[in-house]
C-alpha cells in the first residue's frame, strides 16, 4: 500500500511516499529556513505563501523520486494540526483536492502523532523490526520540537496519555532563544550544537526539575543564560568581547545551555518510562535531532531507545504517511469538510 504524506504545519514544505507504513520511497523537504533566518524566526504569513509556491513541485518530486504515479497511490495523508493555521491550510487543501480527484481516502493526521510514527520508518536495507513486536507497547515518547515538549505514554496504536508538557517555552523554542542571546543564527538548535562541539561549560546553568511532576520548564535556564551573557559582555550582540575570547565564551555558554536542557529531558524521560513500566522509549521532533540528547538517552537508558535519523526527527512527510497508514488499516479516513486545528493535542 502506497501513501503520499504531506506536511506543511510550520516552515518546511514536505512530501513523501511510504509503502506499507514503513518503507520510505521518497522524502522531499523544501526548507524555508534561509528566508525566515533573515527575521530570526518563522514569519507565519511568509511561511504560508512559501507553501503555496512549493507544495506542487514538492509533491511532484516525491512521486517522481519514489517512482510512483498518482494513480498508484492508495491514500493521501496530511497534517491538519497542531501548527500555524495559514501553513496547515495549504497542505490540507492540496491533499483534499488530490484525494478527491483520485477518489482515494483522505487521512488528516495529528503532527505530534506523526513525530511518534517516525520510529516505524525503515530506510534502505534497514531491516529493523516493527516496534509493535520488538520491543512492543507501551512506549514512553518524548516529543520535543519548536512548539512542544511532551512526554506521552503510547499504550497501543491510537491510545495516548499525556503525562507531562512544558509549562513555558518548548525545548526547541528555548534553543532558538538561547542562540539569539548568543548572537548565533536561526534555527538555534543546530547552531548551539555546532558551536558547543565538545566544550564543557565552566559553570553549570540551572535545571528546573519540577519534582513530582512530568512537566518541563525552560524559561529559567534561558533567563540565567541571558544574565550570564550580559555579565560576560556577549549580550546584546555583537558583544564587547572580540575574536578568540568571544568565540570561547559563546562556546562555553552554548555548551552549558545544551547540557542543562539535555540533562533535564533525559532524566525526566527515563523517570517517566520507569514509572509507567514502558518497554521502550521513542524520540521524535526537531530537538531529538540533537546529538548530545541522542547519545545521553541511549547511554543512560536501560530500555531500547528508538531514535529516527535526524532527517526524520525534524518535520517531514514520511512520518505523516506512516501515521496515515496505521489509521487506514484500522478503517479510518477523514471527511472532506475537515478544518485545520492549530492547537490540536494528542489525547
Ligand atoms: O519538529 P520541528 O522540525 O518543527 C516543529 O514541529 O516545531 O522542530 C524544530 C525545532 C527548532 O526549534 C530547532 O531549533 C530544533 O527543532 N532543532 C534542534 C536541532 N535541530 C533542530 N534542537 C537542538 N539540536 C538540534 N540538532
Ligand atoms: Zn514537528
Amino acid at each position: 500500500m502506497k501513501i503520499l504524506g504531506i506536511e506543511t504545519s510550520c516552515d518546511e514544505t514536505a512530501a513523501a511516499v511510504v509503502e506499507d507504513g514503513r518503507k520510505v520511497m521518497s522524502n522531499i523537504i523544501a526548507s524555508q529556513v534561509d528566508i525566515h533566518a533573515r527575521y530570526g524566526g518563522v514569519v507565519p504569513e511568509v511561511a504560508s505563501r512559501q507553501h503555496v509556491i512549493h507544495v506542487t513541485p514538492t509533491v511532484a518530486e516525491a512521486l517522481e523520486v519514489g517512482g510512483v504515479t498518482m494513480k498508484e497511490l492508495d491514500a493521501v495523508a496530511v497534517t491538519y494540526g497542531p501548527g500555524l493555521a495559514g501553513s496547515l491550510l495549504v497542505g490540507l487543501n492540496f491533499a483534499k483536492a488530490l484525494a478527491f480527484s483520485l477518489g482515494i481516502p483522505l487521512l488528516c493526521m495529528n503532527h505530534l502523532e506523526g513525530h511518534i510514527y517516525s520510529a516505524w520508518l525503515q530506510r534502505d536495507g534497514d531491516g529493523a523490526p516493527d516496534p509493535e513486536r520488538e520491543p512492543g507497547f507501551p512506549f514512553l515518547c518524548l516529543i520535543a520540537s519548536g512548539g512542544h515538549t511532551d512526554l506521552v505514554e503510547m499504550e497501543a496504536h491510537g491510545r495516548y496519555r499525556l503525562l507531562g508538557r512544558t509549562r513555558d517555552d518548548a525545548a526547541g523554542e528555548a534553543f532558538d532563544k538561547a542562540a539569539r542571546i548568543l548572537g548565533l543564527g536561526f534555527p538555534g538548535g543546530p547552531e548551539i550544537q555546532r558551536v558547543s562541539g565538545g566544550a564543557l561549560g565552566k559553570e553549570a546553568l540551572p535545571r528546573a526539575w519540577l519534582k513530582d511532576s512530568h512537566d518541563f520548564s525552560f524559561s529559567g535556564v534561558k533567563t540565567a543564560l541571558l544574565h550570564k551573557a550580559q555579565d560576560r559582555g556577549i549580550y546584546p550582540p555583537p558583544g564587547e568581547l572580540e575574536g578568540a575570547d568571544m568565540e570561547r565564551e559563546v562556546r562555553e555558554m552554548a555548551s552549558a545551555f545544551q547540557e542543562s536542557v539535555v540533562d533535564v529531558m533525559v532524566s525526566k524521560t527515563l523517570e517517566a518510562a520507569e514509572k509507567r513500566g514502558a518497554r521502550g522509549i521513542i524520540l521524535g521532533g526537531g530537538v531529538t535531532a540533537n546529538a548530545l540528547l541522542r547519545e545521553r538517552m541511549v547511554q543512560q537508558s536501560g530500555l531500547p531507545v528508538l531514535i529516527p535519523p535526524p532527517i526524520l526527527c525534524t518535520d517531514n512527510g514520511a512520518m505523516m504517511a506512516a501515521c496515515g497508514y496505521q489509521h487506514l488499516i484500522r478503517g479510518h479516513s477523514s471527511s472532506f469538510d475537515l478544518d485545520v486545528d492549530p492547537s490540536l493535542s494528542l489525547e
